[in-house]
């Protein structure tokens, strides 16, 4: 081969370089560039012939277009996420560490589908057939009628997906195992995954069925190396959780056809993966309600209310230094949540270490739990034991006043709905852009509303002078 008709390619963001270096200039990832063949890299023939390109027609924005079919999975938890079912069509890609429960998902999905008198392939390329079938033995799904294969080459899978009906979902686990003749690089490469991607997308397109292709997960949480697999499919949904919980969660990163800001929150149990319509009730299950250092924050992922506890330690630091451990939380604001308890309410923690903890290993993304941090540290340096029958949320300026968060509605039902009886958050009025003003009237708790972080600390301290808190004795 020709020296110059080599291409060294990152195998992280799929850039194109002319030599071999340590670190890709584009993403900078460390000891990603391979050298690939690159007659998959180059342009396609028809790019190439020269042709004289056939205009085409303009259309306008405004003209009839409706919203896409789709085919409802009935795990209704894997509907939320994908915007309402899986779009005919579409390619998803589905993230997450090893081990999670990614396969076991997709063979639910699979025979629920089937089971509903769609036709379902599941094509492995990890596991034989054998594998896949004992798994849907022990999950009790081995009677669905879900045809299973244990094929790594794109070119044999889209001859036999294109046989017989068209099949509502075509699941691909994973990406990263499949490869095609057209590409001369191993397996796995970033041209392997790419080409290979492109060739089920494209089969997609022409035949309208569903495509689900299983992605990695590397250390850091992108999806292994095909991150540009991540710009041609329509929708990338992680599937997060870790060991030490049973709980999982599906999230949409990325939906051409819907919402990416909902979730859907699983259970791994004996039985494979099961649904959890009510993810609060699972976080807060196992609450300390006596302890001080724990607050109970009302949350939202997408356009559902969760609530978790929140637990804060803050002890005396032996070390020159204070540690700082966040789980769950942006380490970040927690710094800006201890600089603002210090500045505009002086309580200085500069000499206590501080851990945060988000209850169940959920992971909070809003800033809106900036209110109930801060309740949880004071309750913890004073000793104070918050009412076990209070939620809070809002967000915390750096001027020290409280902010309002967006869906107070919505947290607050969720809230009466689990027995709280009183909610902490921020005056509306507070608010610094002009929005909807919650009107008094309409809570379905008492609220405790506070202009300022301040109000929050005089509370607890008011509170904790009394010795046992009242709301305790009321529950
Ligand atoms: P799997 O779906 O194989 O993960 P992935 O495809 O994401 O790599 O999940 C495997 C894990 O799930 C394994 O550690 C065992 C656990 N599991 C259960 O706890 N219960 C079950 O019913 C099944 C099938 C798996
Ligand atoms: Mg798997």
């Amino acid at each position: 081969m020709a020296k110059k008709s080599l291409s060294f390619i990152c195998q992280s963001c799929g850039a194109v370089h002319s030599r071999w270096q340590g670190k890709c200039d584009s993403c900078g990832a460390w000891n990603s560039i391979a050298e690939e063949s690159p007659a998959a890299v180059s342009l396609p023939v028809a790019h190439r012939s020269g042709r004289k390109g056939r205009p085409i027609e303009l259309q306008s924005l405004a003209g009839s277009s409706e919203s896409p079919p789709r085919t409802q999975t009935r795990i209704a938890e894997f509907d939320r996420v994908t915007g309402g079912g899986i779009v005919p069509g579409s390619v998803l890609l589905i993230g997450g560490d090893p081990g999670i429960g990614k396969s076991t998902l997709l063979i639910q999905v699979s025979a629920t589908l089937a089971r509903a008198g769609h036709r379902v392939i599941y094509v492995s390329g990890e596991e034989a057939v054998e594998q896949v079938r004992l798994r849907a033995e022990r999950l009790g799904l081995a009677n669905a009628p879900v045809e299973l294969a244990a094929e790594t080459n794109v070119e044999d899978i889209a001859a036999t997906l294109s046989q017989g009906r068209t099949p509502a979902m075509v699941v691909i686990d994973s990406i990263q195992t499949m490869w095609t003749d057209t590409a001369e690089s191993a397996p796995g490469t970033v041209t392997q995954v790419r080409s290979s991607a492109q060739i089920l997308i494209r089969y997609a397109k022409q035949a309208g069925a569903a495509v689900i292709l299983v992605g990695h997960v590397t250390k850091d949480g992108q999806i292994a190396g095909p991150r540009v697999v991540e710009h041609m499919v329509d929708a990338v949904l992680s599937f997060e959780g870790d060991g030490a919980h049973q709980f999982r969660i599906l999230r949409a990163q990325k939906n051409r056809f819907g919402p990416t800001d909902e979730i859907g929150v699983f259970e791994m149990t004996g039985l494979g993966l099961e649904e959890v319509a009510n993810p609060s009730e699972l976080f807060l299950s196992n609450r300390d309600r006596g302890a001080p250092g724990t607050a109970v924050y009302a949350g939202m992922e997408g356009t559902r209310p969760v609530l978790v506890e929140i637990q804060a330690l803050v002890v005396p630091t032996s070390l020159g230094t204070p540690r700082r451990a966040v789980v769950g939380w942006d380490p970040s604001r927690l710094s800006m949540v201890l600089a603002v308890l210090e500045a505009r309410c002086g309580i200085k923690l500069g000499g206590h270490d501080v851990h945060l903890n988000v209850a169940g290993g959920f992971r909070i993304s809003e800033p809106a739990a900036d209110l109930a941090v801060a309740a949880a540290l004071v309750s913890s340096l004073s000793g104070a034991v918050l009412p076990p029958d209070s939620v809070y949320f809002g967000e915390i300026s750096l001027t020290g006043a409280a902010r309002p968060v967006p869906h107070a509605p919505a947290r607050l039902k969720e809230a009466a709905k689990l027995g709280f009886a009183r909610a902490v958050l921020p005056d509306a009025k507070n608010k610094e852009r002009g929005g909807k003003e919650r009107e008094a009237g309409a809570s379905p708790i008492p609220l405790d509303v506070i202009g300022s972080l301040a109000d929050l600390v005089a509370g607890i301290a008011a509170r904790g002078t009394r010795r046992s808190p009242r709301a305790v004795e009321e529950a």
